[in-house]
């Protein structure tokens, strides 16, 4: 029934302790799953026209990061014998978020309540409340 699981994180705490009931999804079936990381095109496109060149570096740099927080995330589902497919985008979180569940056919998603901003008063976070 879960056999596939869409896994997005933006490497806050909370999306971390999702992880665990990724893995406890395995009783319920689950094989593969797919971590998702969305470096926000938002944060980028409002300065984007002024300066490119630094832009794309950051980019670059925001991807080497993002895939030495996924390698030992990757690591601990393949030792839990699972299937694993890593996806580093540009875009909007959410509709990222969205487009790989229909592309990829996921049968659940796992998300955290909340991420970086992580503000306790706030029920969901604004990529959160979108599920
Ligand atoms: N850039 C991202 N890439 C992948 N997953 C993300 C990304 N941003 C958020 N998520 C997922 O959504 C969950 C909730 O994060 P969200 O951004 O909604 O909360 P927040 O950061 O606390 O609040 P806000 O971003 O509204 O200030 C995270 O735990 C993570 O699972
Ligand atoms: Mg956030």
């Amino acid at each position: 029934m879960f056999k596939k699981i869409l896994y997005p994180t933006d490497f806050s705490d909370v999306a971390h302790s999702a992880l665990d009931f990724v893995v406890r999804l395995k009783d319920a079936g689950a094989r593969e799953v797919i971590i998702l990381h969305v470096i926000d095109k938002g944060n980028f496109d409002a300065i984007a026209r002024y300066a490119t060149k630094d832009i794309l570096e950051i980019e670059r740099n925001l991807e080497d990061r993002a895939m030495a927080e996924i390698t030992p995330i990757e690591e601990k589902l393949k030792k839990k014998g699972f299937k694993v497919k890593v996806i580093i985008s540009r875009a909007i979180p959410f509709m990222e978020i969205l487009r790989v569940e229909e592309k990829e056919k996921v049968s659940a998603i796992v998300i955290g309540s909340h991420g970086m901003s992580n503000i306790a008063e706030i029920f969901l976070g604004s990529v959160s409340e979108k599920f």
